[in-house]
């Protein structure tokens, strides 16, 4: 079909070219950036206003500043939190570099709360241990009161920009630019402010787009997090790995979805059932409410279907820190004090807030290797690359948290992986070389699509189509699921995909078109639904954060394997799976403890 519009192109080429300014965006550029690299980092969003801002509670790494620790008791944490299904040569790195990676982010200047002895703070954390998961909980999440991720966001944007990087703000990334041959060389992308489209050309793309809580109806993640690299990468022929795996947070405020951090837990709150009773000591009688979050999430949603549950409709439960001392509150968990304020009318030095378990957080994403480099898995070859193009963050699936995230490794995830991608980028991009050129064909494509939902005139506005696909996800992909509710969602989800043929958008313009923004979010949301729908009613086990009730226990015979979902333009789904790297990057790690085990807390 012709265009309606007509776009000129403005070009650009780069070493480098960034996607994403949260966490793993700006650690990636600022380490590309420091090596001479020519980087662009593209953010539709102004930089400190990506959602690792909102990241509350802290980073592991195991300093043992606050008593004994170690990055194997770190490791073994990791691998049992994600239940046996993450890789083990990407969280032995995750935990190896993790100290590295916090003392850099110490000295490029994150404001790091401080023991008396001016060390970093650590606090507990769910699922953190001592001793190999044998107890008692670990200090090991460090923290800038609760507000860490503003801290560390703001420090790395300051260095990128000390270090040259470019930045190019309010710009939505589109499609990615792909050669003949596979090799990804870059990305179109949409100044928002002025209309004009912008072609970046780039030896290495590296997508850090974060996750997609907003396929739910009830999130804590920004509005903003619309799954814009996997909707791409599905575009692009490739595929999403493990999508099933979405995590709850058991802290969300009842009503708003607003995070309260788990670090409120680690500072001494507990959650209580109608009957005042602390039910996880019955749940989890060593870790208590510091278990693992699937599992607290899990333990609160059997408390409510029980009847346990507390308000007017008995439909949630209640999180207390009335019991600390308000000098502790007001020092170590300010952000959350004035959120309890805000968004649920609750003085949290008086009353219990209100809290249900709410979509936090995405395992799945794009395939990558611990170095970002992103996977196509082909019949010979589970681990082939494709070239120029590489994920970090919650976009990307290294596979690092396996089926379930221990809160505090996500910070940690994005400076180490977004770290990674840097080292590896300066081995592999020369800089003298020159910059890929275009191909037409690719560029044409992604200007097509663009055109075509700017000027959709069908029935259904896209702020009704999100509403279904949100109302669905939240239904029938839930925290607990079964092969009824599963089939539903992947019967209703794919109607609702096919629907984006029916969306109407009503402004044409190309000058803060947010109708146009929202649309195109929306097909990438509905990118990353449908494979997660697809996906867990294919996976007939529990794990992690994956909870059928037709199938309650893990099946490591037959289901220790990834998940490998491709999407095509119709919306169907084809499964295939990738085998777990079981292998440690070195000797140091006792395979002996690492191996899977019964996962109790
Ligand atoms: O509870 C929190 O502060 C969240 C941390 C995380 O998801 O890592």
């Amino acid at each position: 079909m012709a265009r309606k519009g007509s776009y000129e192109i403005i070009d650009h080429a780069f070493d480098v070219v960034v996607v994403g300014a949260g966490g793993a965006g700006l650690r990636a550029t600022l380490g590309m950036a420091e090596q001479g690299l020519r980087t662009a980092c593209i953010s539709k969003v102004f930089p400190t206003r990506s959602h690792t801002v909102a990241a509350q509670g802290g980073i592991a790494a195991s300093l043992s500043n606050m008593g004994p620790d170690s990055w194997q008791w770190h490791m073994y944490d990791t691998v049992k939190g994600s239940d046996w299904l993450g890789d083990n040569d990407a969280m032995e790195y995750l935990a190896r570099e993790a100290p590295a990676a916090v003392y850099e982010l110490e000295h490029y200047g994150v404001p790091f709360s401080r023991t008396e002895e001016g060390k970093i703070y650590q606090r507990p954390f769910g699922g953190h241990m001592q001793n190999f998961g044998e107890g008692p909980p670990v200090q090991r999440t460090c923290a800038a009161a609760d507000r860490t991720g503003h801290a560390i966001l703001h420090t790395l944007y300051g260095q990128s920009l000390r270090n040259n990087a470019e930045f190019f703000i309010e710009y939505f990334a589109t499609d990615l630019l792909m050669s003949e041959d596979g090799e990804c060389i870059g990305v179109i992308a949409w100044k928002l402010d002025d209309g004009t489209i912008h072609r970046f050309r780039a030896k290495q793309t590296v997508l850090a787009t974060g996750g997609y809580g907003r396929a739910y109806f009830s999130a804590t993640s920004a509005h903003t997090c619309t799954g814009d690299g996997g909707g791409m990468v599905a575009r692009a022929g490739l595929p999403l790995q493990d999508m099933e795996f979405v995590q709850f947070h058991p802290t969300g405020i009842y009503g708003a979805g607003v995070l309260i951090t788990e670090g409120a837990r680690g500072e001494g709150g507990y959650v209580t059932n109608s009957e005042g009773e602390r039910f996880m000591e019955r749940y989890a009688p060593n870790a208590k409410d510091l278990a693992s979050r699937d599992v607290v999430s899990r333990c609160m949603t059997m408390e409510i279907r029980e009847g346990r549950g507390v308000g007017p409709n008995k439909d949630h439960i209640y999180l207390h820190l009335d019991h600390l001392d308000p000098a502790v509150l007001a020092e170590r968990l300010p952000g959350i004090t004035e959120s309890a304020k805000v968004f649920a009318g609750v003085d949290l030095t008086k009353e219990p807030i209100p809290v249900i378990p709410t979509v936090h957080y995405n395992m799945g994403g794009i395939p990558t290797n611990y170095w970002g480099e992103v996977l196509n898995p082909t019949a010979d070859d589970e681990d082939a690359i494709v070239p120029g193009l590489m994920a970090v963050g919650e976009a990307g699936c290294a596979s690092v948290h396996g089926a379930n995230r221990l809160g505090s490794n996500s910070l940690i995830d994005l400076v180490v992986f977004g770290r990674a991608a840097a080292i590896k980028a300066g081995k592999v991009v020369d800089p003298s070389t020159p910059v890929p050129s275009v191909n037409p064909a690719s560029e044409e494509k992604a200007l097509d699509r663009l055109d075509r939902l700017r000027y959709a005139d069908g029935g259904t506005p896209t702020a009704a189509l999100r509403d279904k696909m949100q109302r669905t996800m939240q239904e029938d992909a839930a925290v607990f699921r079964t092969e009824e509710t599963l089939q539903s969602g992947v019967k209703r989800m794919s109607a609702i995909f096919g629907e984006m043929s029916d969306v109407k958008v009503h402004d044409h313009s190309m000058i803060w078109n947010t109708d146009l923004v929202e649309t195109l979010e929306l097909e990438n949301l509905m990118a990353n639904a449908v494979t997660t729908v697809v996906s867990a009613e294919a996976r007939q086990e529990s794990r992690g954060a994956h909870a059928r009730e037709d199938y309650p226990d893990r099946d490591d015979k037959k289901w220790r394997k990834h998940t490998i979902s491709r999407l095509d333009e119709n919306g169907k789904v084809e499964l295939s799976y990738r085998g777990v790297h079981v292998d440690p990057l070195t000797e140091e790690v006792d395979l002996k403890k690492i191996a899977p085990k019964a996962r109790v807390y």
